[in-house]
């Protein structure tokens, strides 16, 4: 039906998107450095791009039950949404619940993944600080930290996670 139409309209976009190209299309605005740093907070396994600043386990506590126990559950044991504490093992089979303590490879993944997305109503609302405190009191709940341990760029990255070998790297010679 439409095949008679097909040679002109691929010169017409041949021809669009050549113009376009050259002009450009005019819209958005030059970025500077600092606007891009604001977005650009991903967290590498090694550590790299952790702020500066740090918590403790008793200092996250506090802060979990005003802002993260409502869904999480108290302590995290899991509530309307995830259980952030304990989980079978993963030997159970595919559909046993992935936790942070029987999943996550990283430690420094908790730290991202807060800092990014938690709470989920007021993502981005937490300061450096009690993103650290938030992912001392987690991991020390799970027993994969001590009750006194602070967390901050040099401590968390050593952090060992149950599953850091449970993953096949697709590409290991990028790591
Ligand atoms: C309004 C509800 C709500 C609040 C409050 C909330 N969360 Fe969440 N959280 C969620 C939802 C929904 C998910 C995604 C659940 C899922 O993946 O099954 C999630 C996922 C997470 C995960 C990943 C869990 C996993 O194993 O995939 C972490 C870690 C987490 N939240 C931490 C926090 C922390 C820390 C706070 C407090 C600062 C917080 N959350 C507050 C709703 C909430």
């Amino acid at each position: 039906m439409s095949t008679p139409k097909l040679p002109a309209m691929a010169l017409a976009l041949g021809l669009g998107s050549g113009a376009a190209l050259a002009a450009g299309p005019n819209l958005g605005i030059p970025l500077e450095p600092a606007d891009i740093a604001a977005w650009d907070i991903s967290i590498q396994p090694d550590g790299t791009g952790l702020p500066i600043g740090g918590g403790t386990p008793a200092q996250g506590a506090r802060i979990f039950a005003q802002k993260c126990a409502l869904c999480h559950g108290e302590n995290g044991k899991g509530g309307v949404f995830a259980a952030l504490v304990g989980g079978a093992p993963l030997s159970g089979g595919i559909d046993t619940p992935k936790t942070i303590a029987n999943f996550w490879g990283y430690p420094t993944t908790v730290f991202d993944f807060i800092r990014r997305a938690m709470p989920w109503q007021q993502p981005r609302s937490l300061t450096d600080n009690e993103v650290y405190a938030l992912t001392a009191f987690i991991l020390a709940q799970n027993k994969l930290i001590g009750e006194d341990d602070s967390m901050n760029a040099e401590t968390l990255p050593k952090v060992r996670m149950p599953n850091r070998d449970g993953f096949i790297i697709r590409f290991p010679d990028k790591i």
